[in-house]
């Protein structure tokens, strides 16, 4: 990819988004780091440009505070060769949820409602830029709703669907949205879980969420592998699946 590529970054305080900008510095693209930690997104952007003298630049966003989405679209608007990463996510636990179902909302607001209204916002954007590289971090979760998992599961189903409508949206514009369905990885989402197996790294998801951007891939599974057991997740039939401890 040409060093005129921007990312911009949406949620780029997280593992995934730090790893993606990394691979993204080490190949020459601008950065543009989106997140509600102005602070820490600062740290960030020093770290790049040591490491890889790279063009960083910030701003902030909410997911769940559409005022905050006009800056970032305008700060896309500028750039010669736009793209998107969208990686940011709530996640709380199913149980804690099930105790202050308020949590719920919380969860579906940033993972729904806010990825609608930032990709609505930055549309306009995409489709005057003939040739840009949307990546959407989905989840295997959003595969089928587990009852250990529902609500989070229900929101990246919704993400998932949201990815679909994208693509098909922008695809006369040249603009390709990739869909990259994880497995766990280790982040500070996955910190406290505990039976969680086949853990995969931030690292090796970034690098898939790169390669899917540059193959203009429409829906990949990360790592790989997860494709054919979500196949299998999802032949269970409904009767046995809610006998199911998953
Ligand atoms: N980790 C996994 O096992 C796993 C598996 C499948 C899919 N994923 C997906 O991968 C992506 C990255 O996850 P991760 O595990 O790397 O994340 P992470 O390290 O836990 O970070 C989550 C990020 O989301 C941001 N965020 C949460 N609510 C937000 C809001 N309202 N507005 C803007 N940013 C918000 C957080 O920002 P703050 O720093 O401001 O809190 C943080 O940067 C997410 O889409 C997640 O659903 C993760």
């Amino acid at each position: 990819m040409a060093s005129r590529d921007t990312w911009l970054i949406l949620g780029a305080s997280s593992a995934l988004a730090r790893a993606f900008a990394r691979r993204a510095a080490r190949e020459g693209a601008r950065l543009l780091l989106a997140g509600r930690d102005t602070a820490d997104l600062a740290d960030g952007a020093a770290d790049l440009r040591t490491r890889f003298a790279a063009d960083v630049d910030i701003v902030a966003f909410d997911a769940v505070a559409p005022q905050t989405h006009a800056a970032v679209a305008a700060r896309l608007a500028s750039a010669e060769r736009p793209n998107v990463l969208l990686a940011f996510a709530a996640m709380p636990m199913q149980a804690e949820m099930e105790s202050k179902p308020a949590l719920a909302a919380v969860t579906l607001d940033a993972n729904l409602t806010g990825a609608a209204t930032i990709l609505l916002r930055l549309l306009p954007v995409l489709e005057a830029k003939r040739g840009a590289r949307v990546v959407i971090v989905g989840s295997v979760a959003g595969d089928r709703g587990r009852p250990r998992n529902y609500v989070y599961g229900a929101s990246k189903a919704g993400l998932h669907a949201l990815a679909s409508g994208y693509r098909g949206r922008l695809h006369r514009a040249g603009v390709s949205v990739s869909l990259v369905k994880a497995g766990p990885f280790d982040s500070a989402m996955t910190f406290t879980r505990t039976g969680l197996r086949g853990v995969a790294t931030a690292e090796a998801v970034a690098d898939d969420c790169w390669r899917a951007a540059h193959r203009r891939a429409t829906v990949v599974y990360s790592p790989a592998t997860w494709r054919w057991i979500m196949m299998a997740v999802k032949a269970v039939p409904e009767p046995l699946f809610k006998r199911l401890d998953v």
